[in-house]
């Protein structure tokens, strides 16, 4: 049987990360996969994440299994984080293995409500979201997201290719620090979005990977936050890695909101779900989580820490576009600044990122995202330099 197999194309972004690995170079650089990495170049355990673990090791007594849409505090803290208070009657929601198992259970939970919508991705995104979208055999779209020359968005492009959203189908949006461009929505174009998409009869199907990464944690929220209160329904897939820094815990949620006559149905279907791809989702990060966000002096730690990180990457960013101000002699990257969150594409060809890698060590996606948080004081000269070099 397992002769029939083929070998599967690499990951882009995984790939990355044992080329890395394997290069000897000292001096290399990995702006590659979206870990936060702080000046030393380490991916901290943040500190409210360490005494939250420390007191869960003396108080939790027994692993016996949680519920199959995970437990219900933290899947209610996770609502309550993203949507803020009111939403009990309306959200149904499952704890999931990270990010990728909310997209991928949203992507399930379209299938089985409406097998023959197509769900619209922006082009460029995350190269997950067409793989998955791909494998379970759904039908999917794109629409035009960036302008590449300007390194912002080509509004006019996604406008014109929503306007062909047909009722039903589901439009995967990103809710803030969009994954991989850097470049968001304004809060008028978000506005002027919705409109389209009530009118079009579409399914906001929204990932929030980097809540806390861009302008602040409400302030990353406000786009999904604005959306829940306009639609009736509405897919939200949740990531924990980033903004609690638990990327290997594989925490996330997928809240799907409703009416409150069908909450109860659709809850029962995330729970099935869960039950045919793995039945339980995983519990310690969900529970550190939990704890987290259930105790203020904890919250207020895990918050100014994640400011922190913030504000860190916005420093890098500014630093970067002024760096590469001077070694190009030109604004061309001045949208560095601009762009919010983990990511910015920079706008080379594969050919330079290819030179990047081999002649200065210096690694990010083929597409030419850079992670602004694998760059530390010391390495930004480095980077608008060898840019300057290959263009
Ligand atoms: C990324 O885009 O680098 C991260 O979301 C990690 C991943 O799984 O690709």
């Amino acid at each position: 049987m397992l002769e029939t197999l083929n070998p599967q194309p690499q990951d882009k972004i995984l790939q990355l990360i044992s080329m890395f690995r394997d290069d000897p170079r000292g001096d290399k650089i990995d702006l590659g996969v979206g870990v936060y990495k702080d000046a030393t170049g380490l991916t901290p355990v943040m500190r409210a994440v360490k005494a939250a673990e420390k007191k869960l090791w003396e108080t939790e007594t027994t692993k016996t299994y949680t519920g199959l849409a995970g437990e219900p505090a933290f899947n209610a803290a996770m609502v309550t984080m993203i949507l803020g208070a009111g939403y009990a009657d309306r959200a149904a929601s499952v704890a999931t293995p990270g990010g990728t198992g909310a997209i991928r259970q949203a992507l399930e939970l379209i299938r089985l409500a409406a097998p023959g919508a197509t769900v619209w991705l922006s082009n460029p995104t995350w190269p997950n979201h067409p793989s998955i979208i791909k494998y379970l055999k759904m039908s999917m779209a794109e629409y035009r997201y960036f302008d590449a020359v300007a390194g912002g968005i080509d509004f006019d492009g996604l406008i014109e290719d929503l306007s062909k959203v047909k009722p039903g189908d589901a439009v995967l949006l990103h809710g803030c620090c969009h994954n991989p461009t850097g470049a968001n929505l304004d809060a008028g174009q978000w506005d002027q979005l919705a409109r389209l998409l009530i009118d079009r009869g579409a399914i906001p199907f929204i990932d929030l990977a980097y809540q806390g990464f861009g302008d602040g944690l409400e302030e990353d929220a406000a786009a999904t936050r604005m959306i829940a209160a306009r639609f009736p329904e509405v897919l939200i897939a949740a990531s924990c890695s980033k903004n609690f820094g638990i990327y290997r815990e594989r925490t996330g949620v997928l809240i799907a909101l409703t009416s409150p006559e069908r909450r109860a149905t659709v809850q029962g279907n995330l729970a099935f779900l869960n039950r045919q791809n793995y039945s339980f989702p995983p519990d310690h990060g969900a529970r550190l989580v939990t704890m987290i966000l259930e105790d203020a002096a904890l919250t207020a730690e895990w918050k100014a820490e994640l400011e922190e990180v913030r504000r860190n990457m916005l420093t890098l960013r500014q630093t970067l576009a002024d760096e590469l101000r001077k070694a190009t002699n030109s604004d061309r990257f001045d949208f560095v600044a601009r762009h919010r969150g983990m990511f910015s594409r920079l706008g080379l060809t594969e050919a330079q990122v290819e030179v990047l890698r081999k002649d200065h060590g210096i690694y990010m996606v083929s597409d030419s995202r850079i992670n602004i948080a694998g760059l530390n004081a010391r390495t930004v000269p480095i980077l608008a330099k060898a840019i300057a070099a290959v263009l």
